[in-house]
């Protein structure tokens, strides 16, 4: 067996064990050959989806690129948002030191590593203060090559650059992620002979992380890009699997499903590790992305999608699982455990003589975390909540681009069971289209016109 294999357990999902909000083998048993077949369609559909295929790229242009800026930059700073953000977040967090930017640059991997990913004044401007532009280089992601907040992050940084290192010296601080033909920001590409990286046309935002959008930042600051693709092609292979019971992404989709139709319309993920806080937050725009949706693709509406919400353990056992516990039957839990962190911090106790101390006493903070998401689990378990876990081995880029590949297929899988088009993203496309509008964009004046007209009958009196 693979000693990398990211394990997954539903045992707690079963009725026998967490009573009536749980699932009988008969529900399940019922319910495999749809999942079957939703098995069937995704891997049918490989090709046009270009994602699945993503283990198997050639990724010396990304490295090639890497290494030229890691010789001539102390800072990369990703402009992007949503699928163009939060990957390179969840990647960094994920196998770097946990206060990467703030070790001296001889203990970091690479240059030091900014994502912003938002488009408050504040926040951009203060990012000047801490950056030395002449240092800098800005790696500028979007799909669309369109999205306001990117743009108006690249304008921005742009500007402050020019001042800087002038018009001619702005080529050697961008590297642009799009696209490969189309967009704004491919023609600016072309027109100032900026470097540009691909993403592929058939590949979307949230599906991108094993793009370059997500394997150039980690290649920049050292994490190896071929092992991350190497464990995505074992859950590629793990995953391809037709038996449903043996293949992960097919039993968590199908779980999530089935439970999702006895009310448990939340999903919770629940790391106990920080390093996998920002998977967590990775998950929850892929997942609400890809299956909120108003109609099915027979043209019905439907509304359907689960809510996923992130939690940290052992953060949240002081914040949110009261509630959990005890609050209403609407969740399933996806537990993420880690068997082995990389280090143990052991604890001394020079107090040991007082009682309320002395377990503590020759433990370590790796036992306490294990002893707590245990504990948890059990506790959930009891009060009657499905959960299901994911065990980590250790966290590494094997293991992490095996279960970011296992949780797309995952989520594909479960758009075929809502049947659905996991694919796109109306609602995010409809927002994009009012900042437009509302920003003077050319061509967006009759939608500016209905939002004032609807912001003519707001009512102050219900403004207290
Ligand atoms: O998944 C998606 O398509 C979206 O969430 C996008 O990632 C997000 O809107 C950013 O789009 P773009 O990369 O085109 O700027």
């Amino acid at each position: 067996m693979n000693p990398q294999i990211v394990r997954f357990d539903y045992n707690n999902v079963m009725a026998d064990v967490v009573g009536q909000h749980g699932l009988t083998e008969a529900e399940i048993e019922a319910a495999l050959p749809h999942a079957a077949a939703a098995i069937e369609a995704v891997q049918g559909h490989r090709a046009d989806l270009g994602w699945p295929e993503l283990p198997y790229q050639n990724t010396s242009e990304i490295i090639e690129l890497a290494q030229e800026v890691r010789a001539r930059a102390d800072t990369l700073v990703v402009l992007g948002i949503g699928g163009s953000a939060l990957g390179p977040i969840a990647t960094q967090t994920a196998l770097q030191h946990p206060f990467y930017n703030q070790l001296p640059s001889e203990l970091r991997r690479g240059p030091c590593l900014y994502v912003p990913d938002n488009a408050d004044p504040e926040l951009n401007a203060a990012l000047l203060d801490v950056i030395d532009l002449e240092r800098t280089v800005f790696n500028v992601i979007t799909k669309s090559g369109t999205t306001a907040e990117t743009m108006a992050a690249f304008l921005y940084f742009r500007e402050a650059l020019a001042k800087r290192v002038g018009e001619k010296g702005l080529a050697e601080h961008l590297v642009l992620t799009t696209d490969p033909r189309k967009g704004a920001l491919r023609q600016i590409a072309e027109r100032g002979g900026f470097k540009t990286l691909p993403i592929p046309a058939n590949v979307g935002g949230r599906f991108s992380e094993l793009t370059a959008v997500g394997l150039f930042p980690a290649a920049v600051t050292g994490i190896d890009i071929n092992e991350l693709l190497a464990g995505a092609a074992y859950a590629d292979k793990r995953t391809q699997e037709r038996d449903p019971r043996k293949n992960p992404a097919a039993m968590n989709a199908l779980i999530q499903f089935l439970l999702d139709q006895k009310g448990k319309n939340m999903v919770v993920m629940m790391p106990y590790a920080s390093r996998l806080r920002d998977v967590a937050d990775w998950f929850r725009q892929l997942w609400a992305e890809s299956l909120g949706k108003r109609i099915n693709r027979a043209g019905d509406v439907v509304n359907v999608g689960p809510t996923p919400i992130k939690a940290l353990g052992v953060t949240d056992q002081h914040s949110q699982v009261q509630l959990y516990a005890e609050g209403p039957f609407d969740k399933v839990f996806n537990f993420l455990f880690v068997d082995q962190f990389m280090l143990e911090a052991p604890l001394t106790n020079p107090y040991s003589d007082i009682n309320e101390t002395t377990y503590l006493d020759g433990k370590s903070f790796e036992q306490l975390i294990k002893a707590e998401g245990a504990a948890t689990q059990l506790a959930l378990t009891e009060a009657g909540r499905p959960n299901v876990a994911h065990h980590f081995p250790a966290v590494n880029a094997y293991t992490l681009g095996q279960y970011y590949y296992m949780l797309e297929m995952q989520t594909a899988i479960a758009g075929e069971l809502y049947n659905i088009n996991a694919f796109d993203q109306p609602g995010v496309e409809a927002g994009k289209v009012a900042t437009y509008a509302l920003m003077g964009r050319e061509g967006y004046d009759e939608r500016r016109q209905e939002i004032e007209a609807a912001r003519g009958r707001h009512n102050d009196d219900y403004v207290i």
